[in-house]
């Protein structure tokens, strides 16, 4: 396991450069845990370079805006990309080595493969955003081929992309153990995101009704109610007093397969999505035992 670390971090950007990083990396033996990120990284991800640390001997970590999974009108071109700050914040958590390629090191000349799972990726997010799933699971294929990780870190902020992306390593026999890391979050309850950046002073506060929606409805589920459809109202309700909120969805679905249910009765998401200013965030619980 990764001790008190006495090596700077390596930078490379071409897969070739990435490959041999990753074969000194795995010298004697060597356990390799993988973070992606598309950078602009705040304590979400350090929480999961952190994880990855305790999980294995090495740590690799990718910043990588990808285009594929943008839709024409999102906020591909305006995406924070402060890549000084993230190469110091990557370096004093302990990664040993960050990929940073370009768009031609992911999609070379000629490019036509995509990766698509199917029934999960419809609903949710994947509903508000057409084609962004096939975007992130494209690229993560891609990331995975090239780094050849032994553990894979996600967030559960992003519990879609996370299940996505489980089911797609399974089904495709894929030998990468996926893990995810906790919610992080401010101090007043907002779940991190790069994108609390594009967040006004009164946008930011209200912001927090989010979580504060979620909350009420975790408290009702532990008070005893099994109703989707009042646990969905009790968010609404907490919503209503924050006028810059507006609703994309409020979810409760089964938190292995993304249907909705009307009744708590297995393991849950409850997830919401909701624009606030220019912003698009999402937050999320799951809640329950599996079946
Ligand atoms: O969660 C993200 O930052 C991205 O979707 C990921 C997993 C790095 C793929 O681009």
């Amino acid at each position: 396991m990764a001790a008190a670390r006495d090596r700077s971090m390596a930078r490379v950007t071409h897969v070739a450069g990435l490959r041999g990083a990753v074969a000194r990396l795995r010298e004697r033996g060597r356990t390799v845990a993988f973070v992606p990120t598309m950078g602009a990284i705040h304590d979400g991800h350090l929480s999961l370079v952190k994880h990855a640390r305790r999980s294995a001997d090495r740590v690799v970590a990718s910043i990588f805006v990808n285009p594929l999974q943008f839709g024409p009108a999102e906020d591909f071109t305006r995406y924070p990309r402060p890549i000084r700050r993230d190469r110091a914040l990557f370096e004093a958590a302990g990664v040993d080595l960050l990929w940073e390629p370009r768009v031609a090191d992911i999609y070379p000349e000629g490019d036509c493969t995509r990766v698509r799972v199917s029934g999960l990726t419809e609903v949710l997010e994947g509903a508000a955003r057409p084609g962004h799933f096939d975007g992130v699971t494209t690229v993560v294929m891609r990331l995975l081929g090239a780094v050849q990780p032994d553990l894979l870190w996600l967030g559960q902020k992003d519990a879609q992309q996370a299940i996505v992306l489980e089911r797609m390593c399974s089904d495709l026999l894929s030998p990468v153990s996926v893990r995810r890391g906790a919610t992080v979050r401010e101090s007043d309850g907002l779940a991190m995101s790069s994108r609390n950046a594009y967040l006004s002073a009164a946008e930011r506060q209200q912001a927090v009704a989010l979580s504060q929606g979620l909350a009420s409805a975790r408290a009702l589920l532990g008070a005893g109610e099994r109703s989707a459809a009042r646990l969905a109202a009790a968010i609404r309700r907490e919503w209503a007093g924050y006028p810059l909120v507006n609703e994309d969805y409020v979810a409760v679905v089964d938190a292995a397969t993304l249907q909705p249910v009307r009744q708590v009765r297995s393991r849950v998401l409850v997830a919401v999505a909701a624009r606030v200013g220019p912003a698009r965030l999402i937050d999320n619980f799951e809640w329950g035992t599996r079946k």
